[in-house]
């Protein structure tokens, strides 16, 4: 399946959550089996050669495809949640999203120091989730080895942000 035909498959509602964003929605797409599997097997042939330790997922819609990408390279999956959302002892980072602000939480001692880590979130807006995630996982001594992402939305820059902070990227669709 082409990358225009699996763009094709993520729909566009405009004013969600809150007028004027144009919300990329990739139910539709997980809905397709066939698109499903493309676009896992389109994220493992980029990240297969990195052979990370783990796979870091962003709450909630990161964690789809995180899963997915764990496990198609047999790797461990680390959940990265909001505020509140984990149970045991928890490092956080406060952050600031395209509409509005938030707190991003990881389990104390779940990504080991100097771990070789991959960061997967189903898209990059702004960056600033990512750049959290990024900055979160770091201070924990992670080696953040690439974020990689089904959408990116090349024009609010958070691949750029990234870039800037260090982070290698890879989106499929734009
Ligand atoms: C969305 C998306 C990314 C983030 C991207 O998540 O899944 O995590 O926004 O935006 P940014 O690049 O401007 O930070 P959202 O916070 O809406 O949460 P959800 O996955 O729980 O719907
Ligand atoms: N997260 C941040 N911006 C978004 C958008 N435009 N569509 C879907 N998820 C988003």
């Amino acid at each position: 399946m082409s990358i225009d035909s699996l763009t094709a498959l993520v729909r566009t509602i405009a004013d969600f959550p809150k007028p004027g964003i144009q919300f990329r929605d990739i139910t539709t797409l997980l809905a397709d089996g066939a698109g499903f599997r493309e676009l896992v097997d389109h994220m493992a042939r980029i990240v297969e050669p990195l052979d990370p330790d783990l796979v870091v997922g962003v709450e909630a819609r990161g964690f789809i495809l995180a899963a997915a990408l764990a496990h198609a390279l047999g790797k461990g999956f680390v959940p990265v949640r909001k505020a509140g959302k984990l149970p045991g002892r928890t490092v956080g980072i406060d952050y600031v999203l395209e509409y509005g602000a938030d707190r991003l939480e990881l389990h104390e001692g779940q990504v080991p120091r100097g771990a070789r880590v991959l960061l997967v979130d189903d898209l990059i807006a702004t960056g600033g989730t990512a750049q959290a995630a990024a900055q979160l996982l770091r201070e924990q001594g992670a080696n953040v080895l690439m974020a990689i992402f089904a959408i990116d939305l090349p024009d609010l820059g958070g691949r750029l942000a990234l870039e800037a902070d260090g982070v290698a990227t890879a989106a499929i669709m734009a």
